[in-house]
């Protein structure tokens, strides 16, 4: 196997550290002044340099070129530690080595001379990891270090370092590698290694890793090694389990524009294509904080991370929405990250997310808009997409529907879907008084609603099988019914299907538009009071 990407492009020379100025900066001038500290501390993110600088400074303090060229990385000395078999350099690592042991060990070799170089070099990584014997004795040799030794002790975690050993230590704090540095850098490693990349693909991997350069360099090798000339942002998307931004662009602007429909629907097809959904809304919160940073400072040079179209798109969400409620959204869409992991219905709390932020908390009266499709819409995929279906006579609606077989000969109701429409949010209130929050909370969920001439159809889609399990029973079906001859003046059948559509030859589709308060009102209490309960049943 080829070494590892991350390995091939260490740094071996103070410039090639990436955004860490201001550490090698001060180590130059220190070397050039001959002013080298006995004791660092390098603390900082992993994967920011640490370890790599402190080898260059190894090597530095060893290179036996001019001083000005140091490190010259062709000597001897500096081939042997580039190479790691360099003996002045000796590296601990004190997550494997932390007992006071190892300690007494290193403090009573250190007083030998160096073999090779003028100095002896110890760089500690992890030391954090120490025990607290350990951690005495090593700050005894601190105390008292040889003149030829050099103390380099590396951490993730400073504020686990004893304040007595910190006393004893020039500290460097290592940052987070900015986003745009560590795409150029990447730009650098993919055209030496012979490759082309979009640069918003770079972008992208560059913001994942999050200020760690290792884990960009490891992502940059991973799509290399697709075996494609250029590394594309709809590659990078796929390995990083994001969706594309313009998906999420499109939900940021549905809250932006209050449009729940377009929001939930925009949920929906993420769902249908696999899309990973803890993934998605950490994109969403990630775009909402940059609209916060638009609208707070509008200064656009601070969202450098982002791609030059993205931050057009999020500048005119920045004055559609108002800043409290994007506080808000950041918030919301933060905790249903981690509701989202697993369970039952995995999409209601992004879903409910977008909906409390969109219509606030507090329940104001119900506006329900239903609006009514082509009833060729609901007739057209019962035709094609029934499969065991080419029987001569009018098909059954769907396997798995009870419709009564005046459906198929009568024409649809009209009237009755009109009045169905005009009345959704009595019927929502109604269902919940009569059947309670499991029940209405369940039909708020069905994508579809067919009125026929004797039966009522309620479409869930696949995810939604467990809530239209819990409805589709007689009793239910029952109270539905009675519901429905109350508003509409007649008796209807009720039929729960599942799929996209609600499957009703010669059926009248009613589609509801935006689902408002009501609706939100009725998916929390139901997650609150019957879904909570729910979900620990149905985790087998
Ligand atoms: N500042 C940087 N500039 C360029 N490359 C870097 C930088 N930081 C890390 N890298 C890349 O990541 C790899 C690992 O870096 P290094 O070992 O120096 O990180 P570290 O800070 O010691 O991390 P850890 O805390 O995990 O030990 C390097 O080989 C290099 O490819
Ligand atoms: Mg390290
Ligand atoms: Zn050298």
């Amino acid at each position: 196997m080829s070494t590892a990407l991350y390995r091939k492009w260490r740094s071996q020379t103070f410039d090639e550290v990436v955004g860490q100025e201001h550490v090698t900066r001060t180590l130059r001038n220190a070397l050039r002044d001959d002013r080298v500290a006995h004791a660092y501390l390098f603390s900082g993110p992993r994967g920011t340099g640490k370890t790599s600088t402190a080898r260059i400074l190894a090597k530095a303090l060893n290179c036996s070129a001019p001083e000005a060229e140091r490190p010259c990385n062709e000597c001897p000395t500096c081939v042997a530690i580039t190479e790691g078999r360099m003996l002045d350099l000796i590296e601990i690592d004190a997550a494997s080595n932390n007992s006071v042991d190892d300690v007494r060990e290193l403090r009573d070799k250190v007083g030998f001379r160096p073999s090779e170089g003028r100095y002896k070099i110890y760089i500690i990584d992890e030391v954090h990891m120490l025990s607290g014997s350990a951690f005495n004795a090593l700050l005894k040799t601190l105390e008292e270090p040889p003149p030829f030794a050099r103390f380099i002790l590396a951490t993730t975690e400073p504020h686990k370092i004893p304040a007595t050993v910190l006393s004893r230590c020039q500290r460097f704090d290592f940052r987070r590698i900015p986003t745009p540095e560590i795409a150029q850098h990447l730009q650098h490693v993919a055209t030496e290694e012979g490759f082309h990349a979009e640069p918003d693909a770079l972008l992208a991997i560059a913001r994942s890793a999050q200020g760690c350069m290792r884990d960009a360099v490891s992502l940059l090798d991973q799509m290399l090694s697709f075996g494609t000339d250029t590394v594309t942002t709809e590659q990078v998307q796929q390995v990083l389990g994001a969706v594309n931004d313009q998906a999420v662009l499109d939900l940021v602007s549905a809250i932006a524009t209050r449009d729940v429909s377009r929001g939930l629907a925009q949920i929906h097809r993420l769902v249908t294509d696999g899309a990973g959904l803890p993934e998605f809304c950490q994109q969403v919160v990630e775009q909402l904080r940059a609209v916060m940073v638009l609208q707070m400072t509008n200064n656009a040079g601070l969202l450098d991370e982002l791609p030059v179209d993205t931050v057009k798109q999020l500048q005119v969400q920045a004055k559609q929405l108002d800043q409290p409620t994007t506080l808000y959204a950041i918030k919301r869409f933060s905790a249903a990250i981690a509701d989202l992991k697993g369970g039952f219905q995995p999409q209601l709390p992004l879903e409910m997310a977008l909906i409390e932020v969109v219509q606030g908390e507090a329940v104001s009266p119900a506006t329900v808009v239903v609006q009514a499709a082509p009833a060729s819409a609901a007739v057209a995929p019962a035709a094609g997409a029934m499969p065991g279906s080419s029987k001569q006579a009018p098909a059954p609606a769907a396997p798995d529907a009870e419709a009564a077989p005046a459906d198929a000969t009568q024409p649809p109701d009209d009237a009755a879907a009109e009045t169905l429409r005009r009345r959704w949010g009595e019927f929502q209130r109604l269902v919940k008084q009569k059947c309670g929050n499991k029940v209405s909370g369940a039909l708020n969920s069905a994508k579809d609603t067919a009125v026929g001439a004797e039966s009522i159809v309620f479409a869930f889609t696949e995810q939604y099988g467990p809530v239209r399990e819990m409805v589709d029973n007689q009793e239910t079906r029952d109270q539905l019914s009675r519901i429905l001859q109350h508003l509409l003046g007649r008796p209807f059948q009720v039929v729960f299907q599942t799929g996209e559509h609600a499957l009703l030859p010669n059926a009248n589709v009613v589609q509801v538009e935006e689902k408002k308060s009501d609706a939100k009102d009725a998916l929390i209490d139901y997650a609150v009071s019957d879904l909570g309960a729910q979900v620990v049943q149905e985790e087998k």
